[in-house]
């Protein structure tokens, strides 16, 4: 079991050798398998809102859970969220450690199942939405763009993959949202009272950007931002730190930033940028 990014077995940008390991093993290594019960409700919540209507543009929708971890808990809590905006869906729990799907069998009906699998995904037809949650934090930064083509080859058209991070319980996330073109977005996701800077995110961005967090590099800069206008909105912390957040995500937009401009998700302590706000391998205009 890996303890600290690895890199990936027979890692390869090879077709060739991709191909012989993708009919042969998973691909990917087995992590650590620790989750809780409820972390991953803030990008749920983000898949099963403004991402539902992808669910729509398929008869019967595929939502794949990539690495479930020790407890198939968030797998089954996904379906809960996804079934609720669009019943017909099926939610697949893909775990590359055949012991950790072997115990969810047993949680097995018709809208969802487990497998044993990896970044390829072996799941019948194409994916609508793939959460792939605390699982590429544990690979080489290297390996990043090779495990979401691979991933990413797998979508359905209107498909998506979620590629993100949160804390041991939680309250702070983020993620990297791609479609069958790359990268479209970074959102990050906030429980109020659980940060004093927004920045205080930086330690759960996602492996694509984590290591970027310097002077110089854009991620650094939005982080910055966000601090500057978070603080100076510290007047409005006497209404709530809601309105102070608001506040902030308005003053982003104000300044030309890429940010999505949803109050009903800046509410919930939500803000999604553009990629290309953020992309480390652009250079700072
Ligand atoms: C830290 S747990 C995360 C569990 C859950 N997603 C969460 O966020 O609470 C990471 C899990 O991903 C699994 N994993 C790692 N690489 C994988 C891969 N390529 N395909 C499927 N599962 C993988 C590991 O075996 C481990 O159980």
């Amino acid at each position: 079991m890996v303890q600290r990014a690895q890199r990936v077995r027979a890692s390869s940008a090879d077709p060739a050798a991709r191909a012989v390991r993708q009919r042969n093993k998973p691909f990917g290594n087995i992590t650590r398998g620790t989750t809780n019960p409820n972390r991953l409700r803030r990008v749920d919540r983000w898949l099963a809102g403004p991402q539902a209507w992808r669910l729509r543009t398929e008869d019967s929708p595929l939502v794949v859970d990539l690495g479930y971890g020790g407890s198939p808990a968030t797998a089954v809590e996904l379906y809960s969220r996804i079934n609720a905006v669009c019943p017909s869906a099926h939610v697949t729990g893909i775990e590359i450690e055949p012991e950790r799907v072997r115990i969810a069998k047993p949680l097995e009906h018709g809208g969802l199942d487990f497998r044993v699998g990896g970044f390829e995904i072996p799941a019948p037809g194409l994916a609508t939405m793939v959460r792939a949650f605390n699982v590429l934090r544990q690979y080489d930064e290297a390996d990043v763009r090779l495990i979401w083509d691979t991933v990413c080859a797998r979508l359905s058209p209107h498909g998506i993959f979620v590629d993100g991070t949160c804390d041991e319980i939680g309250r702070r996330s983020t993620w990297v949202a791609l479609d069958r073109t790359g990268p479209l977005s970074l959102t990050i996701s906030l429980r109020f009272g659980a940060f004093e800077l927004p920045s205080d995110v930086a330690e759960r961005l996602p492996k694509a950007l984590i290591h970027h967090n310097v002077p110089g590099e854009k991620i650094h800069d939005f982080l910055q931002a966000l601090d500057k206008h978070w603080q100076a909105g510290a007047p409005l912390a006497s209404f709530g730190n809601r309105q102070r957040w608001m506040n902030m995500c308005q003053k982003m937009h104000d300044d030309g930033w890429p940010v999505v401009r949803a109050p009903s998700r800046w509410r919930l302590g939500e803000l999604t940028v553009a990629w290309s706000a953020v992309d480390p391998s652009a250079a700072v205009a």
